[in-house]
Order: structure tokens, then C-alpha cells, then sequence
């Protein structure tokens, strides 16, 4: 049983790469074999960096041991995903991995975590991982995907487990010692990291001695998944710590920008070139951005997820810019500003900024314990609605309470149709597995962090939108720490009010 296990899960990794053809090869002589594995320095151990994490991991983990005794639990990391023939991207681990053991960007790819069941009920947590090969193995020198000659030195077991104080074991015992029990020890795993590792154990759990339907295993695994992206709804003092540092860094990420709009103006594709800039700071003060940047200027703010970023930038448009830094742990901010490139508001643009402000103010004014998650989005489209009906924008006969209604109004959704607030931690959109009364119908709690980012879009070709309000669109997105008796805005540093928004961009020496 075990082996055809194994088989089933290798087989489609490795026939992959046998499909291409090779083209390319240079001869490996027993000579060089032998010359490239000798006289070389001896190896460092890694250094532990992630100490700080590994009790907040270890915690982590010790609340899934609690909800699944018994039960072997597999969390795969994931492998490196193509992105033109032998180029792969750049690895980031799957946000359920990277939360239980601590590893953040570019670690470790096809590495699982396994919780396997001790008999007091707990479990032990051990990673399984291709280790750092001996140098004289082929992989050493030949292997262009998991070489230390093509992608570097990767970590030892010792150094992993120096690292993030859990067991660690080489990924070639890993078919063998999950599959040992099936059929007598129920296995869940997270389905979405790692596809052929999941269609492997799919067919082993269903062909295992009194199988389980395909069905309920679906369900099993299900379970665990909600589970664990639930358990990021409330951020520990380490989780905090790295949103903290993750916002500061955006925030130098903006300023650059902003320092570069003169150039970006100049140069013509200026979206390109604040994308680049931003990326830049992103790359170079964390792992990279968490998310595409959203730089869009003019009527393209008033598409909500514009991040082909192909624009221009001129003179008199305003700029919005949503976008956030990932730390090397894979937290990320997740902030919007929208700047008028030139420094200077027009009046209308000031009336929609303005609007847009105000009701971010009572959305923020929501986040305390014990509201609900969405009293945050009421408080905010509320002054939403408000302005549009100040405007007259809303149909003859359709007040502020006629709109709000849920079942017949909705009119100025026409104007901002998205929801105001997410949770945000590793992913963007973090905890998208909670239940809607887990999410949307919960009491915030203190240590939640979500965004509260109303905006206003009035599209060029809005024949309902006055002509001087075509083509402006403006969000405003902070993130903000629910504490014990209200909330903290983390990113309140970065200036929000229309009016230090111009100072801001004054302040700043240019490039
Ligand atoms: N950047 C995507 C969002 O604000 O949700
Ligand atoms: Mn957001
Ligand atoms: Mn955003």
C-alpha cells in the first residue's frame, strides 16, 4: 500500500520534468564527479533567525492538536509552480504553513508539516523537507530546481530544527510514514496547497481497508482548512508586532512614490513607473508586495482592481494607489491613498475626497469590541449614502434610509459596490474560509486587524455622475488593530485628510 503511495505522488512530479527533452545537457564525467565534491570550506549552520516566532507557532499548533486528538494532520507547503517552461515562480508557501510553522518567504518549497497523533492525545509536530544535499550528490552540482549550484544552499534538518524547535525528517520518509496506519488513523489534509500530494492521498484514505467516501473526506478535510483559517482571526503579539512593521515600510514605500510622481509624469507609462518604485521599496524592505499594486490614475481608479497598471499619468489627475509591503514573515499591509499627482486638489476632487473621508472617519469611529464586523461597512456607506443624496445623485423619491434598505434600495452601490472592510494578516484577504457569521456577523475582538477603505467612483462614462465628477474615483484604506476598549489605526501615520495629503506630497523632496 505504502509504495504505490509513494509512486502515485512522485510519478506525477518527476513525469513532468521527463517530458522535456534534453537538449541542453553537458557530459558528467566520473573525473568531474569526483573533482566537484572535494575541497570545499565546511558548511555553516543556518543562523535561527525565527526563534522569536516559534513559541507563537508552537501555540498555533498546540490549538489545532486540541481541535483534531487522534488524528494525523498534513499541511503541505506546496511545490514551486511553473512559469514558462523550466522557470519557475517565485516560491511562497501556502498561508496555512507559513501561520503553524513560522517560515516566511521562499521556504520551503514541497516541504509538509505533519501533526501525527501521540497516544496522551497531543500531537507532534514534525516537518518534512528536502534538506540541503550532500555535495557529492548529482543534486549538488546538476539539479537546475533544487541544487546548491543553481538555487543555493537550502537548510539542513539539524538547522530546521535549530530553528523552529519542532522535529524535522527528510521528505523521503514522509510517504511512508503517513501512509503507515491508513484506514486505522484518520488523516485530514489541507486540499489547496498541494494538488498531486492531495490526489495521492485522496486514493490512498479511499482505498484504504473500510474507506471513508470520497465525500466525508472532503468534508474532514474541509474542517481542518475552516479551522485553520479561522484561527487567524485574532492576531498574537508576534502577529501584531509583524503587521506593525509590514505598514511602517509601506509608508516609505508611499513616500517614495510620491518623490518619483515628477518623474513618472515625465517619463509617460506612469503607472509602470510607480508600480516599479513601489515594488522596488517592497522587494527591498520586505519580501515583496502581499498583493498586486493597484497604481491608477484618472478613470482607471474608478476599476477596483486595476493592476495592469499600462497608464499614463498627467498633470491634474489623481492617482490612486492601493498597495502593501509583505515582511519577510508574509504579513502584509494593505493601504490606499489617492494623491493628486500635481499636489493640489481640484474642487471637485476635494468634494469626493472629502466625502470619502468622512465616512472612512465613521467606519473607523465603528471598530471596537463587541460591535459587529459589519457595523464597520453601515457606519461608512451610511455617509456614503448621505452625500450621494446631498448630490442629488440618487433616483427622485430615494432617501438616505430608502437606499440602505437591503431588500429594494442599494442604489449607491452604483457609486461604491464593494464591501468596506476585510480582515487582513498573511493574506490580503486573510481568513477567507470563516463562515459569514464567523466574518460579516461576528463581534470584532481585540486583536483582529481589518481595513476600513471606503471609496467613491465616478466612471468617465457615468451619464449619471455630474460631468465635473466623471473620471474621479478616490478609496481611502487603512488598517486598523481592534485593542480592548476601541481601536488603533496602524497606519495613521500616512497622512488621510485632504489637506495634509497636499502637504505631504509638498514635504517631500523629489527625485
Ligand atoms: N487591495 C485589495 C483590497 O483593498 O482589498
Ligand atoms: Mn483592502
Ligand atoms: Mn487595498
Amino acid at each position: 500500500m505504502a509504495q504505490r503511495w509513494v509512486s502515485a505522488w512522485h510519478d506525477v512530479r518527476v513525469s513532468e520534468e521527463q517530458h522535456k527533452s534534453d537538449n541542453r545537457g553537458r557530459p558528467v564525467t566520473e573525473e568531474f564527479r569526483a573533482f566537484v565534491a572535494t575541497d570545499w570550506a565546511p558548511r555553516t549552520s543556518a543562523k535561527p533567525v525565527l526563534a522569536e516566532v516559534a513559541p507563537y507557532a508552537a501555540e498555533r499548533r498546540a490549538a489545532v492538536s486540541a481541535a483534531f486528538p487522534g488524528e494525523r494532520l498534513v499541511i503541505p507547503a506546496g511545490g514551486l509552480k511553473v512559469r514558462n517552461n523550466d522557470c519557475d515562480y517565485i516560491f511562497r508557501p501556502h498561508t496555512a504553513f507559513a501561520h503553524l510553522t513560522g517560515l516566511g518567504g521562499d521556504r520551503e518549497p514541497d516541504a509538509v508539516l505533519v501533526l501525527e497523533p501521540l497516544d496522551d492525545g497531543s500531537h507532534e509536530s514534525i516537518l518534512y523537507f528536502r534538506p540541503l544535499a550532500g555535495r557529492a550528490t548529482e543534486e549538488f552540482f546538476g539539479d537546475s530546481r533544487y541544487g546548491e549550484f543553481w538555487v543555493g544552499a537550502r537548510p539542513g534538518l539539524a538547522d530546521i530544527e535549530g530553528e523552529l524547535a519542532l522535529s524535522a525528517r527528510h521528505i523521503d520518509e514522509f510517504t511512508e510514514a503517513v501512509g503507515k496506519d491508513v484506514g486505522s488513523t484518520g488523516i485530514r489534509i489541507v486540499r489547496d496547497a498541494d494538488r498531486e500530494l492531495t490526489q495521492a492521498l485522496d486514493a490512498l484514505r479511499e482505498g484504504s481497508a473500510g474507506s471513508t467516501e470520497s465525500e466525508l473526506l472532503r468534508e474532514a478535510d474541509d474542517e481542518l482548512a475552516h479551522f485553520l483559517s479561522t484561527l487567524r482571526l485574532v492576531k498574537d503579539e508576534w502577529e501584531i508586532g509583524q503587521m506593525r512593521e509590514a505598514i511602517k515600510v509601506t509608508a516609505n514605500g508611499f513616500d517614495a512614490v510620491i518623490a518619483g510622481l515628477p518623474e513618472a509624469l515625465e517619463r509617460g507609462r506612469g503607472e509602470r513607473w510607480v508600480e516599479g518604485v513601489f515594488g522596488l521599496h517592497a522587494r527591498h524592505q520586505g519580501n515583496g508586495v502581499g498583493y498586486d499594486s493597484i497604481c491608477a490614475a484618472g478613470d482607471h481608479a474608478n476599476t477596483l482592481h486595476w493592476i495592469k497598471n499600462t497608464g499614463d499619468i498627467t498633470d491634474g489627475d489623481l492617482l490612486l494607489l492601493d498597495a502593501g509591503v509583505e515582511v519577510d514573515s508574509l504579513f502584509t499591509a494593505d493601504i490606499t491613498r489617492t494623491l493628486p499627482v500635481n499636489g493640489h486638489f481640484t474642487e471637485a476632487q476635494r468634494k469626493v475626497y472629502d466625502a470619502v473621508f468622512a465616512a472612512q472617519e465613521a467606519g473607523i469611529a465603528a471598530v471596537k469590541p463587541g460591535a459587529k464586523f459589519s457595523d464597520v461597512h453601515d457606519a461608512a456607506i451610511r455617509v456614503i449614502a448621505e452625500h450621494l443624496h446631498a448630490w442629488g445623485l440618487l433616483p427622485d423619491g430615494i432617501d438616505v434610509e430608502a437606499t440602505l434598505d437591503k431588500e429594494h434600495g442599494q442604489y449607491h452601490r452604483r457609486w461604491m459596490v464593494h464591501g468596506t472592510s476585510h480582515h487582513l494578516g498573511l493574506d490580503v484577504h486573510d481568513c477567507a474560509l470563516a463562515r459569514r457569521e464567523e466574518y460579516m456577523g461576528a463581534d470584532l475582538a481585540p486583536g483582529m486587524i481589518l481595513t476600513v477603505e471606503p471609496g467613491l467612483y465616478f466612471k468617465a462614462d457615468d451619464l449619471l455622475a455630474p460631468p465635473e465628477l466623471r473620471g474621479i474615483g478616490v478609496r481611502i484604506e487603512d488598517d486598523i488593530l481592534v485593542t480592548s476598549d476601541g481601536c488603533e489605526n496602524l497606519s495613521a501615520d500616512m497622512p488621510r485628510t485632504s489637506t495634509d495629503v497636499e502637504a505631504w506630497i509638498a514635504n517631500i523632496p523629489k527625485d
